[in-house]
């Protein structure tokens, strides 16, 4: 055996044989780390030639499809109908979950709460973070009294890890975090990307052997990739993230992947003093309260995995005072407010060139949807026209460079929701029409162009 020393990318996983700033696969500036790599010496390789693999004692013949037997998965329902719902209807033993998250967002707090609802199973909390006193403090401010069915682990070590785990054979294994974990074997630092892809590759194999579930939470760089681990990514069978402003209440978890249900599903909570909770309804949570004649809000219809979300626009237009004119944006990405703007200007004439816009969604939100691109223009006018707008008028529709009303998916459950919601009126894309086929005690105002919409928002 020799000792060989490499560079291996701490985002990517890449391994390269010099150190250069930056990573040719990913591109990330200064992410290369010196590892010592064991490399086994050719003579000790053993030589397989494809014939040798089929006699190997190991080897499985390939098998028909159709004469695969499926056992139905028996998924183990926590009490927690979000998470459940999240993962596809339960946890699947076997199954490996990376959880990601910010440090502070709820990691532990939402895993912990989760063990100790699992009454009548045994699990088994591993934290290489903090001591077993914290974590009983923490169990007590969320469930007092409950956890005979909770053990905690405090170890770094994989290989302890797996020794314990195998000895209590516990139906959940939880894994506080993965970061945390070391491999004795190996000589790069613990937190390093090969130390977190040999840790989780031991995990992973623990939970097949075992038919047992592994959550395993995992640390998000302030970038927003889980630190390292892209490379656990495909290792695991499902990727959770829990998000949310950590100064507000609200936490979505949702996923990015998933081996055993649909990636479109969001599970929504609220961080209290005695844990998370689940939100009854979270349309309401992401409108504040507000006077009716304050200008620059709307409600915008959005769509998060599945389900339609009510969601408040807040836009603040005012003259610059000095030089270039300010673009700030909180929750939407800062060129397509950039886009938007021209749009206004070009299609609507609205001169916002020499205006300050500042553009905020309400509950700390960060919105992909297109549909809300309506919401946002009608609060930019409002805001700088200074005429409120309603605040039972709700928005859904894409803007394209030409000033059309685009066409967005799920329509009709997005005017479901705002009708639900005792919203009067809504705006939508005249081409959707036709998707429209309910009754629903909402008036829906057609529009084809942005133009079109400002004289019936502003008629007095
Ligand atoms: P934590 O689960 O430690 O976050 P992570 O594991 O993702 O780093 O949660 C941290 C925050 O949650 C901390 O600031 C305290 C707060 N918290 C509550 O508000 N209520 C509670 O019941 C608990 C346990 C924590
Ligand atoms: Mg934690």
């Amino acid at each position: 055996m020799k000792v060989k020393t490499v560079f291996v990318c701490q985002s990517c996983g890449v391994i390269s044989p010099k150190w250069s700033g930056k990573c040719s696969s990913c591109q990330a500036w200064n992410t290369l780390v010196e590892e010592r790599q064991v490399v086994q010496s050719s003579s000790s390789v053993e030589k397989t030639s494809g014939r040798g693999l089929i006699k190997s004692s190991g080897s499985k013949a390939p098998i028909v499809l159709q004469d695969v037997g499926v056992e139905r998965i028996n998924r183990h329902i926590t009490t927690d109908d979000e998470l459940n719902r999240v993962l596809g209807g339960g946890i699947v033993p076997g199954s490996v979950v990376l959880f990601g998250g910010e440090p502070g967002i709820g990691k532990s707090t939402l895993l912990l709460q989760v063990a100790l609802q699992m009454e009548g199973q045994k699990v088994l909390y591993v934290s290489g973070e903090e001591s077993a006193e914290q974590i009983k403090m923490r169990a007590e401010r969320i469930l007092p009294g409950k956890g005979a069915h909770c053990y905690l682990l405090t170890e770094t070590r994989t290989e302890t890890i797996i020794q314990q785990a195998d000895a209590l054979q516990p139906n959940l294994l939880i894994i506080d975090s993965i970061q945390t974990l070391e491999m004795g074997a190996m000589e790069s630092a613990p937190g390093s990307v090969s130390q977190v892809r040999e840790s989780a590759a031991a995990l992973v194999r623990w939970a097949k052997e075992n038919h047992t579930a592994v959550f395993m939470i995992g640390h998000i760089t302030k970038e927003g990739s889980l630190a390292g681990p892209k490379v656990l990514e495909h290792m695991v069978d499902t990727v959770l993230q829990f998000e949310g402003d950590r100064h507000m209440a609200y936490r979505l978890l949702r996923t990015t992947k998933n081996r055993f249900g649909s990636t479109s599903e969001l599970g929504i909570y609220e961080m209290e003093g005695e844990g998370l909770r689940k939100v009854a309804n979270p349309s309401e949570m992401l409108i504040t309260q507000r006077d009716t004649d304050l200008s620059g809000f709307t409600i915008g219809v959005m769509l998060e995995g599945n389900r339609p979300l009510l969601l408040e626009v807040q836009a603040l237009v005012s003259t610059a005072t000095y030089g270039t004119p300010q673009r700030s944006t909180n929750g939407m990405d800062g060129r397509r407010l950039q886009m938007l703007l021209a749009v206004l200007e070009k299609r609507a004439g609205f001169r916002l060139g020499q205006q300050d816009v500042f553009l905020n969604m309400a509950g700390g939100l960060r919105v992909e949807d297109p549909a809300i691109d309506l919401a946002v223009c009608a609060a930019l006018i409002s805001s700088y026209t200074d005429v409120p707008i309603s605040p039972n008028t709700a928005f859904a529709a894409e803007i394209g460079l030409g000033g059309e009303l685009r066409a967005v998916n799920k329509i009709e459950a997005r005017v479901a929701e705002a009708a639900k919601l005792g919203y009067k009126e809504i705006f939508i894309s005249g081409h959707q029409k036709v998707a429209i086929r309910g009754k629903y005690s909402i008036k829906i105002h057609y529009a084809t162009r942005l133009a079109e919409i400002f004289p019936l928002l502003f008629a007095e």
